[in-house]
């Protein structure tokens, strides 16, 4: 379940690897995305792969699992404006492959059955990329979500607003509510990975490791997934129990 890489370049390199195949064999594959800085390295090494390999994106279908309300696509740090500058824009994906949540609809309720209803519909996700917040969050399932939700709308945390307000000019601005893809729906993917790199992120991986199945700690979820790796990097890893390292 856990696998632990020397650096965050060496992850990407063996994700895109993944991807790669298995959009090599299923042209039609079902990607769920995430945004984060941890995805950054994985996006650009895909591209490159796929690029010099020729691979063919255009049959591929992508959901994100997020996006902030209130900011619309075109604002800097909304999650569709990260995924057109590192991904689909670079790799030449259409914007009809691509689904995110919208954060600026006027009937939000409506928008997450719709979201739902939609990966329901792809036939359900291929694979489900996953970074981890520094409280154990997935998507923004943030903790105390119920593992049975499905695409909902979210208060932000605290900890998530700190967080992520290095990506804004004014940590005032990092909205307060999100739309998220919900845990069933993540645990509904055939295959699931979650990456953790930099040492900011030790201390919820080595939680990770030892705790149990736990609505406060919504990525524990993942250990009763059947097709779940957890790839870190020795950073990442620095406080896992040594034991832990061992047997990894
Ligand atoms: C946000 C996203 C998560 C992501 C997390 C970690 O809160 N909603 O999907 O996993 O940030 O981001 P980073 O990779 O920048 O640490």
């Amino acid at each position: 379940m856990f696998y632990i890489f020397p650096t965050p370049q060496t992850i990407a390199e063996h994700l895109s690897g993944v991807l790669l195949q298995k959009i090599q064999s299923n042209p039609k594959s079902v990607l769920g995305l995430a945004t984060g800085s941890t995805m950054e390295p994985i996006y650009a090494a895909f591209i490159n792969q796929a690029k010099s390999s020729g691979l063919n994106l255009s049959e591929i279908t992508t959901f994100n699992l997020d996006e902030y309300i209130g900011l619309a696509p075109e604002h800097p740090q909304s999650y569709y404006h990260f995924m057109q500058t590192h991904f689909f824009r670079p790799a030449g994906i259409c914007t009809s492959q691509v689904s995110l949540p919208s954060g600026m609809c006027n009937n939000i309720e409506e928008e997450c059955l719709q979201y739902s209803q939609k990966i329901q519909n792809a036939g359900g996700l291929d694979i489900q990329l996953l970074g981890i917040g520094t409280n154990g969050h997935i998507g923004f399932n943030e903790p105390g979500t119920p593992f049975s939700s499905v695409t909902h709308v979210v208060e932000l945390s605290e900890n998530t607003r700190r967080d992520n307000g290095r990506f804004f000019e004014d940590k005032n601005q990092v909205p307060t509510k999100a739309i998220t893809m919900g845990i069933k729906e993540i645990m509904s993917a055939k295959e699931v990975v979650l990456v953790a790199t930099g040492s900011h992120k030790a201390e919820v991986m080595a939680h990770l490791y030892t705790t149990g199945i736990d609505e406060q700690m919504p990525a524990s979820i993942l250990k009763e997934h059947r097709q779940i790796k957890i790839f870190i990097d020795e950073a990442a890893a620095s406080l896992l129990p040594m034991e832990a390292k061992l047997a990894i």
